[in-house]
């Protein structure tokens, strides 16, 4: 029996890996969740499911919320101290970050130091931090599994291979909405059209991300930290159809790629189940019927937040903190209506290239500049 506890259960990771868990009542169990102030829906998978916890991050919610939705097997806990216990009790085997944003720092931390394996939803932890989550991850022991689907993907063709063999991965994107636009049209997005994504059905600030082409670049970041890769070994294509989600070449000039239909379900299983494969609640490709699979380079003049991505992942240091904090902000700032879509990339290269930069920060350093790209994020 896998053992499992979700953080960030409300949201659309959450949910699919709620999904995977239902459809597995035999080798899987849920052992907590946790939201940040989605009280009401916490309560409704406690009911369902019984997990010995429910955490909410927004402590100032504790005294406000009617427990009795809980059910009476789940132990409401708040703040990080609950997101300490759930992660690190010894009940918990696997822990699947799905919270967004740098917030998923502290749980993913705590879960490795603990020695659990780690089921990397939460790319923005990889971006701020990667060589300090690898680091502690392999003192500890603990596994990170992606579950991104493009770093699945990755993984998964690895598998063909040695590590020392690869030569490149190409990571696949969809385009986004607005595949093919000029930067002169895209001044023009609204937060309502930047956030209907043509092929997945995402929480507002990936969607966002997705229509910058900033997921890209985080995603780029993330690869070089997970597979321990040379910025030069990445490379990104678009390929609208999101059949193939990424691939691997070896030196021999092979090429092997995973391929599937677009369903998250699909690598939140495989980081749960690894190295086992067992059957998915997800549809198969259908090879009765033609179809076509295209590729094409990314534009990096409409989407200058890619440049971004490969920019970072060369400089690393506090480069990647600050990256993901300004755009963190950039995007809450564009969906209130009080920034422009292409001011988003502007914001993060400015504050880049205006940061005190650190080669080698600690922990502590890479949450003050965090902190301090937030404030001037808001200001900008
Ligand atoms: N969605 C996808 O298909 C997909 C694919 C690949 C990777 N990812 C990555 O997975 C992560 C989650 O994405 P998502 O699309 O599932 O996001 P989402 O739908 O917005 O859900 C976010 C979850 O995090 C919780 N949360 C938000 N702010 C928090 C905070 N400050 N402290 C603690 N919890 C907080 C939310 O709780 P409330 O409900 O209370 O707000 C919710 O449970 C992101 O890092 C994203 O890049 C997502």
């Amino acid at each position: 029996m896998n053992r499992i506890a979700v953080l960030g259960s409300t949201g659309s990771i959450g949910t699919s890996c709620l999904e995977v868990i239902a459809a597995h009542p035999s080798d899987m169990t849920l052992v907590g969740v946790s939201a940040n102030r989605s009280w009401e829906l916490l309560g409704r998978q406690s009911t369902t499911f019984a997990p010995r916890y429910a955490v909410l991050c927004d402590e100032s919610l504790a005294g406000q919320v009617d427990t009795s939705v809980f059910g009476g097997h789940t132990e409401l806990l708040f703040g990080d101290e609950g997101i300490q216990q759930l992660v690190t009790d010894e009940e918990t085997d696997v822990v699947v970050t799905g919270i967004v944003g740098a917030a998923g720092l502290r749980g993913t931390w705590a879960a490795l130091e603990s020695g659990k394996r780690v089921a990397v939803a939460n790319k923005e932890t990889l971006v701020v931090a990667g060589p300090l989550v690898m680091e502690l991850a392999g003192r500890r022991g603990a596994e990170v599994i992606p579950v991104d689907s493009e770093h699945s993907a990755v993984f998964q063709a690895m598998q063909a291979g040695r590590s020392r063999e690869i030569r490149r991965i190409v990571l696949t994107s969809s385009g986004g909405p607005f595949r093919g636009s000029t930067a002169q049209q895209l001044s023009e997005v609204t937060p309502r059209q930047a956030l209907a994504h043509p092929t997945w059905q995402m929480g507002p600030k990936i969607t966002v991300d997705s229509a910058t082409m900033m997921n890209k670049a985080l995603e780029v970041i993330e690869a070089k930290w997970l597979f321990e890769l040379e910025v030069d070994q990445i490379e990104v294509a678009v390929h609208p159809q999101s059949i193939v989600h990424s691939m691997v070449e070896f030196v021999d000039g092979s090429v092997i790629a995973q391929m599937s239909p677009p369903d998250m379900k699909l690598p939140i299983q495989y980081a749960l189940t690894y190295p086992d494969r067992v059957s998915t609640p997800t549809g198969s490709i259908d090879f009765t019927a033609p179809f076509s699979l295209d590729f094409e380079p990314p534009d990096l003049d409409a989407f200058p937040a890619l440049r971004l991505g490969f920019e970072v992942a060369r400089r690393g240091g506090t480069a990647g903190a600050v990256l993901n904090a300004a755009n963190e902000a950039a995007v809450a700032r564009f969906l209130d209506g009080r920034l422009g879509f292409n001011d988003i990339p502007r914001l993060c290269q400015d504050l880049l290239d205006n940061h005190d930069f650190d080669p080698s920060p600690d922990l502590d350093e890479l949450l003050r500049q965090d902190r301090r790209a937030r404030a001037e994020a808001e200001l900008w």
